[in-house]
């Protein structure tokens, strides 16, 4: 019989029964001529329950071989491997290597943060920057769609972190197209799970999602934020070190209204962050059939109103156009695109470079 069947008849009693085997306590153990010696390995000194286990182990033995073997049972200590770090230290090793963390925010929702989010990002890249997209919307993650990438599912491993502590880490690697490195909520849950999350597990489930990636080397990792300027934004603003944002608007005077909120959630003093500027999205519309004539569907020229007011930069006027809005819903977004909206996209990105590299 071997000698480890024997030692699982010693059960731990203050291990719901689990047997010292199992529980990785056999150090060593061997049979020696007429000896047996089997080291037990405990997690402190003078554990008060050493001297019972020495002695059941002691008897499991005597009770199978008798008196014609020496049996010796030893204990060592060995520190039971650091448990993973609790709550969200999460460390920022995978996000020390990104150069411009950058939200791209507004007050309101439905003003197209997702779809410049995405085509700024794509835009980015185009230009030869090393690009990534965080989706922070956990109760309406778009980004899969809007990329085409419903159907990957990001991989994940653990790691023992760099740092030398033992402490075991997930790593979670993005998916990767149109040249840019993605992530979101959406590719783990399903919409209907994510909107039973309260607030704290919601804002825990986006930090860990965001500083778990294994991002690499970037220039620029967007964060698309969720809509409003709740408690969710806040706690991502303070825990995700952001260099700060880009606010998006519609030229409504009712949306203005909201980005305000947006601007002051980076500039308030506790942030304290940078806002490289205004987006002012579907500035106009421009039918096919009559290529000069703008038509100011939402009013005119209040996101520039809005950046003169707060001394921003309007870093593009993106008109309403058809394009954009398929490009939303088939996941080819149209900043890939040569002509007419890509080339919006483009001169964006290159403003936003500008703006953050002054
Ligand atoms: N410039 C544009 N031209 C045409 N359609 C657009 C444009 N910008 C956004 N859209 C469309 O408007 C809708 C809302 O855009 P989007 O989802 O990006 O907004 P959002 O601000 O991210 O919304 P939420 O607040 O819900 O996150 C989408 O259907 C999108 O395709
Ligand atoms: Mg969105």
């Amino acid at each position: 019989m071997d000698i480890l069947d024997i030692l699982r008849e010693v059960e731990h009693p203050a291990k719901g029964d689990k047997d010292i085997v199992e529980l990785g306590m056999v150090d060593r153990a061997r049979v020696d001529g007429d000896k047996i010696v089997v080291v037990l390995a405990f997690p402190r000194h003078r554990d008060p329950l050493a001297e019972y286990l020495v002695g059941s182990t002691r008897a499991a033995l005597v009770r199978h071989f008798g008196k014609e073997k020496e049996i010796l049972v030893e204990t060592i200590v060995k520190e039971e491997p650091k448990p993973r770090k609790a709550g969200l230290d999460l460390g920022t090793e995978e996000i020390e290597k990104v150069r411009h963390i950058i939200g791209i925010a507004s007050g309101k929702g439905g003003v197209g943060k997702s779809t410049v989010a995405v085509n700024l990002a794509v835009a980015l890249a185009r230009l030869g920057y090393k690009v990534g997209l965080a989706d922070a919307d956990v109760y309406g993650p778009s980004v899969p769609k809007m990329t085409q990438t419903e159907d990957d599912a990001p991989q994940a491993f653990q790691e023992e972190a760099m740092d030398g502590s033992g402490t075991v880490k997930e790593v979670i690697l993005p998916i990767e197209r149109y040249g840019v490195k993605w992530m979101s909520i959406g590719y783990f849950a399903p919409p209907e799970q994510a909107l039973i999350w309260r607030g704290p597990m919601a804002c825990n489930a986006l930090k860990q999602m965001i500083l778990q990636v294994r991002w690499e080397e970037l220039d620029f990792l967007l964060i698309d934020m969720p809509p409003g300027t709740g408690d969710i934004h806040i706690s991502l603003v303070h825990d995700i070190p952001m260099e700060g944002a880009v606010i998006v608007t519609t030229p409504q005077d009712v949306a203005l209204a909201d980005v305000e909120k947006g601007v002051n959630m980076f500039l308030n003093e506790s942030v304290n962050k940078r806002v490289f500027g205004l987006v002012e999205n579907m500035a106009w519309f421009t039918p096919a059939e009559l290529p000069d004539n703008k038509y100011y569907i939402f009013g005119k020229d209040g996101g520039q109103k809005m950046a003169a007011r707060y001394g921003l930069p309007l870093l593009g006027q993106i008109p309403l156009i058809q394009r954009i809005r398929e490009g939303a819903d088939t996941g080819e977004p149209a900043a890939m695109s040569d002509e007419g909206a890509g080339l919006y996209y483009l001169d964006l990105a290159r403003r936003l470079v500008k703006e953050v590299e002054s």
